[in-house]
């Protein structure tokens, strides 16, 4: 057992959970974006993050991601306006990008994606923070995501995730389904003709992840298995220990078909797993050194 391996708790970030402290007066928790409202300092620490990553994603974001990103009216100079993001989003997917003031609790995260609502935090981080973010914020919840909700696919998933979120809070085992959407939408990795590449949000919005996550001789890299992942615990305090890789978009489709109640009860019944375990039955991309989680062990 790894002490260290932060394990899921019922406030996590990335738009699970969150409690009743920053309600708003809205019973689904939105907002007015307040676009008006964003300082000549927000939109420059937007534009700071934005031409910063989009040095760093050519060769490493999926095709899906670069096309996604390509078709929306998103840019450097300034926050994107909601309104005009869904224009385009709502065409190609029927998505639509909601404004909320941060973490929303975990049923009204799960009704708004089972309705193609994706909530957005409406603030951006501050420019001594530019790296570490305590709630997501506007920066990662549209950058990150909103490209890829330009693909069908990734579309579809995210709201039967979003449906399957609300069923598995009635029978209890929202832990192992939020294990799923981890390891895929907010940090996934595929593979491409040319490689590995990212889709998930959590690494498609970092400076640092993004780049450990392909380049690092430090994190496993291992074939993406739903039930595998299900029983697998995450780091919510930093980089992550593995990285599960599908063999296309097109793969989450699949699970959306599936009925996850018998996989709730495996995945229970079967022995937890930690960050960092590798099975010696599966399909390993790269096997890590884990020197960078050790080192900061040894630190501690
Ligand atoms: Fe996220």
């Amino acid at each position: 057992m790894q002490a260290e391996a932060s394990t899921e708790t019922p406030t996590q970030k990335h738009g699970l959970a969150a409690g009743d402290a920053g309600r708003p007066a809205s019973t689904d928790w939105t907002i007015p974006q307040g676009w008006e409202r964003y300082t000549a300092a927000d939109h420059a620490t937007w534009k700071t993050l934005f031409e910063r990553q989009s040095q760093l994603l050519p060769g490493r974001a999926c095709d899906e991601f670069v096309a996604g990103m390509r078709d929306l009216p998103m840019r450097a100079d300034e926050i994107p306006n909601f309104e005009q993001l869904n224009e385009v989003l709502q065409q190609r997917t029927g998505w639509q990008v909601v404004a909320v003031p941060g973490l929303v609790p975990d049923e009204v995260f799960f009704d708004h994606l089972a309705n193609r609502r994706f909530p957005s935090g409406n603030f951006i981080r501050k420019p001594h923070e530019l790296d570490y973010l305590e709630e997501p914020d506007v920066f990662h919840d549209v950058f990150g995501h909103v490209p890829m909700l330009m693909n069908p696919a990734i579309a579809d998933f995210i709201q039967a995730y979003g449906q399957g979120g609300l069923r598995a809070q009635q029978l209890g085992h929202l832990t192992q389904l939020a294990r799923v959407y981890w390891y895929t939408i907010e940090f996934g990795l595929l593979q491409q003709g040319n490689g590995l590449r990212l889709y998930g949000a959590g690494i498609a919005s970092s400076f640092t992840e993004s780049q450990f996550c392909l380049e690092s001789p430090s994190p496993n890299r291992i074939r993406f298995d739903l039930e595998r992942v299900m029983r697998t615990h995450y780091r919510i305090d930093d980089f992550q220990e593995s990285y599960f890789v599908i063999r296309d978009l097109d793969e989450l489709l699949e699970f959306t078909r599936i009925d996850f109640a018998p996989l709730y009860e495996r995945t229970q019944a079967a022995p937890a797993l930690q960050p960092g375990d590798v099975l010696p039955t599966e399909q390993v991309f790269s096997r890590g050194s884990g020197a960078y989680h050790a080192g900061k062990r040894k630190g501690s």
